[in-house]
């Protein structure tokens, strides 16, 4: 494995290789790598002769300073999983090689970046467009590999693609890894505390809880299950349950919005200040 630090390494090694013929496995990440990312390295590995992982937490997509001060940074641990899990680069800029100006550009993301996520977090999908519309740029992937935990982040990702048309990428959804207990992987569970990790998991339980009653209660019901049993523990405090047609991010109303039936409760808990996000999908027709 090569570690590249400088965009037009990448740039050129990438263009080398699809001059040769070659097929090109792009899976951005932010670092402090799981088995979640390691699941997306493994089916880019199997899908493409070349695998590039970028490893760069963005600044742009923070729109807490704090949350970008404690997120995470182990690039040394992270360089070794890569190089277990068969990677051909690892892309790991730093913030001047990626913005060597600011980048003040602003995506028309439209509704898919309007709620949940993107009403919570003002500026985070634009950093998201920003950054990934560079790594599209620099490595010119065959196929993008993203996991459904960030089930949003996926559309607003496609919408950026359309609108930059980046169309010749493949973009990947994969689903989400979970640790034995059912808690959704993510580089946050190492800042919980043993007893907010404890009880974390219990998120991903309601959730699957409720899928087995929502042929039985309504829409809002869920909801009102769901957020009532998360947050009748303590230390838990649900920021926003949602339930949303899965082509469009909106939050549906009745069941019956739900196209062929499939619908996607989409969470965000807050667990002291670390906050996790997992979600669910419903079939009720
Ligand atoms: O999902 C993430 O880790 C980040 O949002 C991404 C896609 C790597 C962009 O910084």
């Amino acid at each position: 494995m090569e570690i590249v630090r400088k965009v037009n390494n990448i740039s050129e090694l990438c263009s080398r290789a699809r001059e040769e013929g070659k097929t090109i496995g792009l899976v951005p990440t932010m670092g402090a790598l799981h088995a979640g990312h390691i699941s997306l390295i493994e089916r880019a590995r199997k899908e493409n002769d070349i695998v590039v992982v970028s490893v760069f937490v963005n600044p742009t997509q923070f729109n807490n300073p704090d949350d970008l001060r404690t997120y995470p940074r182990t690039e040394e641990a992270d360089c070794r999983k890569l190089e277990a899990a068969g990677v051909d680069y690892a892309f790991i800029p730093s913030v001047e090689e990626i913005y060597p100006e600011e980048d003040t550009r602003v995506f028309d993301l439209g509704p898919v970046a309007e709620v949940m996520e993107g009403a919570m977090r003002p500026g985070h999908f634009n950093g998201v467009a920003q950054i990934v519309s560079r790594l599209f740029a620099m490595v010119n992937p065959t196929r993008a590999y993203f996991g459904e935990k960030d089930f949003q982040q996926i559309a607003v990702i496609r919408r950026m693609a359309e609108l930059e048309g980046f169309d010749t990428i493949d973009i990947i959804a994969c689903p989400i890894k979970r640790e034995e207990d059912g808690l959704a992987m993510s580089s946050r569970n190492v800042r919980l505390t043993p007893r907010q990790r404890e009880i974390a998991p219990n998120i991903h339980a309601i959730l699957v809880e409720s899928t087995k009653l929502a042929g039985e209660l309504t829409l809002d019901e869920t909801i009102k299950y769901v957020v009532d049993k998360i947050n009748s523990f303590e230390e838990m405090e649900v920021e926003y349950y949602q339930i949303v047609n899965p082509l469009t991010m909106q939050p549906i109303k009745q069941w019956s919005e739900a196209p062929a039936g499939e619908s996607v409760g989409c969470i965000t808990v807050y667990l002291g200040d670390v906050r996790l996000i997992d979600n669910i999908k419903y079939m009720v027709k």
